[in-house]
C-alpha cells in the first residue's frame, strides 16, 4: 500500500476536502460483506457508519424478513427509500446500503450525488459462500439459491456499475478491501 497520511490528532487516514465533506456509501449483492466493510472503514475513517436495513428495521419495529412477509417487498422498498432519503440529508456518514436499494433509479441517483458510491462485488460462488444457509434474505428463497443469484446479479448489472468506484473482493479479507477503498478515496480527491 502506498505511504499514507494520518491526522495527528485522531490518527485517521487523511482523506481530501472534496470527499470527506461527502458520505461514502456501500452499494453490491447481499451477503458480499457491506456492513462488514463499512463498519470498519467507518471505524478507520473515525466516521459514524449507518446500516441502512437497521435503520429501517429501527424505524418499523420489525425485522426486513418480517416486513416482506407481513408488508411485502413494495413496502420494505417504500421504506427503504424515505430511509435513505433522511440519513443523505446528512454528512460525514459511512453507509452500507441494502443490495436492492439502487434497483431504484431515484435511489441510486441520490445516492450518487450525495454520496462517493462505491461497489463490492464478489463471484458468485463466494456469494453463495458468504451467504450461507441463513433465512433472513427473503429474495434469496427458492430450491436454487445459485440461479437466483445469478437471475438478480444480471437484472441488476447496469445499477451497479452506475457506481463511482467498484472493488472485486472475491480474494481479499475485510482489512485488504477497507484499505483498497482508502486508497481509491485518496486518487479520486
Ligand atoms: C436486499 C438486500 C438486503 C435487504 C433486503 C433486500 C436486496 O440487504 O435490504 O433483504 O434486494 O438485495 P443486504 O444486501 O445487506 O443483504
Amino acid at each position: 500500500m502506498s505511504e499514507q497520511s494520518v491526522d495527528s490528532e485522531s490518527g485517521a487516514p487523511v482523506i481530501s476536502l472534496s470527499v470527506v465533506k461527502q458520505n461514502i456509501a456501500l452499494t453490491g449483492f447481499m451477503a458480499v460483506g457491506k456492513s462488514t466493510v463499512a463498519r470498519q472503514l467507518a471505524r478507520r475513517l473515525k466516521r459514524r457508519f449507518v446500516d441502512l436495513d437497521r435503520a429501517i428495521e429501527k424505524s418499523a419495529g420489525l425485522k426486513v424478513k418480517q416486513i416482506f412477509r407481513q408488508k411485502g417487498e413494495a413496502h420494505f422498498r417504500h421504506l427503504e427509500k424515505e430511509t435513505l432519503a433522511r440519513l443523505l440529508c446528512q454528512q460525514g456518514l459511512v453507509i452500507a446500503t441494502g443490495g436492492g436499494v439502487v434497483t431504484d433509479q431515484q435511489n441510486l441517483d441520490l445516492l450518487r450525488e450525495k454520496a462517493f458510491l462505491i461497489c463490492l462485488t464478489a463471484s458468485t460462488e463466494v456469494l453463495l459462500r458468504r451467504a450461507g444457509k441463513g433465512a433472513n434474505r427473503p429474495l434469496l428463497r427458492g430450491p436454487d439459491r445459485k440461479a437466483r443469484i445469478e437471475e438478480l446479479l444480471t437484472q441488476r448489472a447496469d445499477k451497479y456499475a452506475s457506481a463511482h468506484a467498484s472493488i472485486d473482493t472475491t480474494d481479499l479479507t475485510v482489512d485488504q478491501v477497507v484499505e483498497k477503498i482508502i486508497a481509491v478515496l485518496n486518487t479520486e480527491s
